[in-house]
């Protein structure tokens, strides 16, 4: 009997990524997934320190299972990812529930880690004395015992983390290889990871720390990925990295293990002559090229994006392939942090507000062509209320968003981080209702923007993504009335709900924590309509479109291209009419 696994993750599309890759590798070693944490025996989250609110709702959550782990001693606690490698033995200390600790630099390792907690919980549940139903009738000391015997044996495995990081990443390459690419688990978009880590050390920021340094891949391997999820179907790629735009391959000193191209640092190695040799000609990869090459050599990906851009050394050749390559999307998300230099200095950003508008500039003369029906869109990242942050550099970042135009950007509450620079040197010294008033002015002014850049692509008919039936707000016209039984696809994911679990007609249910909504109708004749439903899909700008259509259509619409002609904005999303 396959063991049945929980697996949530936190935080980033790096994030979403890994885990896929963790699911397809235990999958093959015969665990099973299970979107009810409840129904698990294994229950792993994917964590995110980025700020302090994302590990607060994981501590809330191993919280919750210390107590679930004293009635179900069997049952196996992990944490990966970034709070693993931050918080280390500390959280093993804090959380005696957790079992397995795996920094995102050793997520190749869980296999070996999982089986040895999985055995020896198994054996402790089978001689753990019969646990009275009160819980406070149980002594500390027996509670203690009951949740985290076992821990030890793997604790040793947290405390070479750091120091086998380099190491670490030549087998995490292999996690990336050997990603499962059937059709049923990308629904016609995949993440592609072309850089590990990230050599900015922005004074905010704890993902130097926690993904370690900048390690690109080899240009042979993400070739070959998407290739091989070309060949399952998918359609749209994105590609993911701190940095991407500072992807850079040195073939010259690149190292073959087993027949295995080692990833390598973003610096320049001393040359092997050997391999100098064999590569003569062919020294360096760049980000450019890497584009080139996926765009051409894999006609079968209609659409290549990529997250997230560095305002500095975005170079015009990585501009002039995308304006020559109809298949990559005119899209950036070029986060800018502060619209005031005072801040960028303090952030270590190494770019002033006139470089960064002089990039948008840039990139607006290669990519915005409205006139062909392909304008470029962009993103951006905001962060207020970073120590010192005066009113005038809060104005100086509401210039910023007026002259950057995003279509959206993410507008985050300094959080500060143990270890990183702002921590250790500069006081948090923005009040917190500061903060929040900061934050809801610049989202206040951004939702204004986002309305003007929808509002121009009102009548225009663009071509988007279908990614599955809107997940806000799913509607249902069911020809099924009265059969309780109502199909959904859900973010491209298909459940199918019957009896206890299925939705009371016009009533609300939650699926994986989307919360879906279904109407079933008649018309007034007492006929049933064809099922409707409300899909959500993407432009090749990153805008969010809905539109209806027959529910029974969703098997071929979901993970297709369509044309739709756009017909208002709502919020941050447009909605539009087949075309
Ligand atoms: N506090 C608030 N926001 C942060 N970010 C990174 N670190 C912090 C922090 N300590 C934001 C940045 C980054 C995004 C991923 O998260 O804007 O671009
Ligand atoms: Fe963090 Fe800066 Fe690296 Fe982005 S570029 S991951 S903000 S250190």
């Amino acid at each position: 009997m396959p063991l049945p696994v929980y697996l949530e993750t936190f935080g980033c599309q790096m994030n979403e990524l890994d885990s896929e890759l963790v699911t397809s590798q235990l999958r093959t070693l015969g665990y099973r997934f299970t979107p009810d944490a409840d129904a698990a025996q294994v229950v792993l989250f994917n964590t995110c320190s980025v700020r302090e609110l994302a590990e607060q709702k994981v501590w809330s959550r191993l919280g919750e299972l210390a107590i679930r782990k004293v009635r179900q001693p069997a049952l196996v606690v992990g944490v990966l990812g970034c709070m693993a490698e931050r918080e280390g033995e500390a959280l093993l200390k804090r959380m005696p529930v957790v079992d397995i600790l795996v920094g995102p630099g050793e997520l190749d390792k869980l296999p070996g880690l999982l089986d040895n907690a999985v055995r020896t919980r198994l054996s402790l549940a089978h001689d753990a004395p019969v646990v009275p139903a009160e819980l406070e009738q149980i002594p500390t000391a027996l509670k203690k015992s009951l949740v985290s015997a076992g821990q030890s044996a793997l604790q040793g495995n947290t405390t070479r983390r750091s120091s086998t990081l380099a190491a670490a990443a030549d087998s995490l390459e292999m996690l990336d290889l050997s990603r499962a690419t059937a059709p049923e688990d990308h629904h016609g978009s995949a993440y592609v990871r072309i850089t590990r880590g990230c050599n900015k050390f922005c004074t905010y920021c704890v993902v130097p720390y926690t993904r370690g340094a900048e390690v690109h891949r080899p240009p042979e391997h993400i070739l070959d990925e998407c290739k091989r999820l070309a060949d399952a179907g998918v359609i749209e790629i994105t590609l993911l990295g701190q940095t991407v735009n500072h992807y850079r391959f040195e073939h010259a000193s690149a190292v073959s293990i087993n027949g295995i191209v080692q990833p390598q640092k973003g610096r320049i190695y001393k040359a092997n002559e050997e391999l100098a040799d064999a590569y003569a000609g062919e020294r360096v990869t760049t980000f450019a090229d890497l584009l080139k090459r996926i765009h051409d050599e894999v006609p079968a990906i209609k659409r290549l994006r990529f997250v997230t851009s560095y305002p500095r050394s975005f170079g015009n050749d990585v501009l002039q392939v995308i304006r020559e390559s109809p298949r990559i999307c005119r899209y950036l998300h070029v986060p800018a942090q502060s619209g005031s230099n005072r801040m960028l200095q303090a952030m270590n950003r190494g770019y002033t507000v006139e470089q960064y508008l002089e990039f948008l500039d840039r990139a607006r003369q290669f990519l915005h062509q409205p006139e062909i029906n392909r304008p470029l869109t962009l993103a951006g990242d905001i962060i207020v209320g970073f120590p010192g942050e005066t009113e005038e550099d809060h104005e100086a970042t509401k210039t910023l968003l007026r002259k950057a135009r995003y279509k959206n950007c993410f507008i985050f509450k300094y959080s500060p981080r143990p270890g990183t620079t702002a921590y250790d040197k500069l006081a948090d010294d923005v009040p917190d209702e500061v903060k929040r008033r900061r934050n809801n002015e610049l989202l206040a002014l951004q939702q204004q923007i986002s309305d003007e850049v929808g509002k121009e692509i009102i009548g225009r008919t663009l071509q988007v993504f279908v990614q599955g039936i809107s997940k806000r707000q799913a509607k249902v016209k069911s020809r099924a009335a009265g059969s309780g039984k109502v199909a959904l696809t859900i973010g491209g994911r298909s459940a199918e709900m019957a009896g206890d679990h299925a939705p009371e007609q016009g009533g609300a249910c939650s699926v994986n924590g989307s919360h879906i909504t279904t109407e079933i109708a008649g018309d007034e004749n007492g006929r049933n309509q064809p099922e409707i439903a409300q899909f959500e899909a993407r432009t090749d700008g990153d805008l969010i479109v809905h539109f209806d259509a027959p529910a029974a259509e969703s098997d071929h619409l979901v993970g297709s291209i369509i044309d739709i002609s756009i017909q208002s904005v709502n919020g941050l999303s447009l909605t539009g009419r087949r075309a």
